[in-house]
């Protein structure tokens, strides 16, 4: 997966930096053609020497060669690399990569890089769990980033905790994950629905759910972080949803969510439903601000919206996977199966509202995937990016290649 493949390796200035000679070789061991990038403080942790000697390239540090005065090009590294890794990534590096503080190499780098992105973090237990970095780590995430986590262990402060840099020969695994990924997902086409939808009832009032659309975009910045073309019909959400390469639609109701999915399905190679879709709109919208005192007590009649899953499943084309949700209360597993069914979905995502991790508004989740053709996958609570994880690496084990 490596061989060939171009990789910028950023190293800053943590103690870590001496595992990245050894991450160094493994790459290069692998077939990849490695450019070391290293911030001015990086340098005390780590010769260039020994960095140079291994890549077999001049490694890259200052924008001006010190002896002719040449000017070092970010731009032309960032189109170069098929991935950049930052490891170590020091939470000064990290802060910086987050808000574009563009005062060394590797940040001109990493601002200049056209594709992935990934991060081994490594600093002090205090230091890694601060408000600051972790607010730093998540704009990164959202920005696409991938982040291996850093492991847990004994530090070069002497405490014990998280923040140890990942392994090197885990960041290598991260690494042809990400290439094995997006051999199989590039130039796949997404389309997904999130969060609640509002039916109008006046001009100021509507009929809506508690739905967050956190567990929809995260599968969207999962799906664009492995390198597939994800659009996200999006109902009334406040979340921001920034990966790059995401494309957005803001729709208010249910028959907008259809009208938008109808038109962008054709060209769909998996269509996946997170969207707590409003079952039933009023009859009639009032166009002007109904007032108590005129109306008195008030019956609201109700009408059926258009089912999106059920449309779609309708007229799903050969080879088109389509992914829906069920966010049961009880009998559960016959009611997702009998969604699956009705609704021609390829695989369905069970979650319990009888399980506290799962449900709207929380970070978290459980799920159990059941598929068409019987097969049921069931996973541990997690957080909704990893749930969002598992369920890209169970749809696209199932993708046929293009
Ligand atoms: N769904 C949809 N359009 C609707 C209703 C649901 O696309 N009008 C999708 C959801 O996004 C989800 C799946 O269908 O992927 C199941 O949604 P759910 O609300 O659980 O199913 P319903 O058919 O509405 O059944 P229930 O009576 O349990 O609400």
């Amino acid at each position: 997966m490596l061989k060939g493949k171009h990789i910028v390796l950023g190293i800053s200035g943590g103690i870590a930096a001496y595992k990245s000679a050894y991450l160094l070789r493994l790459l290069i061991r692998k077939g990849a053609e490695v450019q070391v990038v290293i911030t001015p403080n990086g340098k005390e942790f780590i010769t260039p020497a020994t960095l140079a000697a291994l890549s077999g390239k001049p490694v890259v540090s200052e924008f001006f060669a010190a002896n002719t005065g040449e000017w070092h090009s970010h731009v032309d590294l960032g189109l170069w690399a098929d991935l950049m890794i930052v490891a170590p990534a020091t939470a000064s590096t990290i802060g910086k990569m987050a808000n574009g503080i563009a005062d060394n190499m590797l940040i001109t780098t990493y601002l200049s890089a056209k594709e992935q992105v990934m991060v081994a973090p490594a600093m002090d237990l205090d230091m890694w769990s601060h408000p600051s970095t972790q607010r730093n780590v998540e704009t990164l995430r959202r920005d696409g980033v991938i982040i291996v986590e850093p492991g847990s262990g004994e530090l070069a402060s002497g405490l014990s905790g998280k923040g140890r840099m990942e392994e090197p020969e885990k960041i290598v695994e991260a690494a042809e994950k990400f290439f094995a990924a997006q051999h199989t997902l590039k130039g796949k086409k997404i389309l997904i629905t999130a969060g609640p939808t509002y039916e109008n009832i006046d001009p100021v009032r509507f009929i809506g759910n508690y739905s967050s659309g956190k567990m929809g975009f995260a599968i969207a910045e999962e799906f664009a972080s492995r390198g597939a073309d994800v659009t996200v019909v999006a109902g009334p959400v406040s979340l921001p949803l920034s990966h790059p390469s995401v494309k957005r639609i803001d729709v208010t109701s249910a028959k907008e969510m259809c009208c938008e999915c109808v038109k962008l399905a054709p060209s769909a190679d998996v269509v996946i439903l997170a969207a707590a879709v409003a079952d039933y709109a009023p009859e009639e919208v009032a166009g002007s601000k109904i007032k108590r005192e005129e109306t008195g007590d008030m019956v609201l009649r109700l009408v059926k919206n258009p089912d999106i899953a059920a449309t779609l499943g309708a007229s799903k084309l050969p080879g088109q996977m389509l992914v829906g949700f069920a966010l049961e209360t009880d009998h559960e597993y016959e009611n997702a199966c009998r969604k699956l069914q009705k609704k021609n979905l390829d695989w369905i995502v069970l979650n319990s509202l009888r399980d506290p991790e799962a449900g709207f508004m929380k970070d978290t989740n459980k799920i159990t995937m059941v598929s068409a053709c019987g097969e049921t996958v069931a996973f541990e609570a997690k957080s909704k990016r990893e749930v969002a994880a598992d369920i890209a690496d169970t749809i696209f084990r199932n993708v046929p290649e293009k």
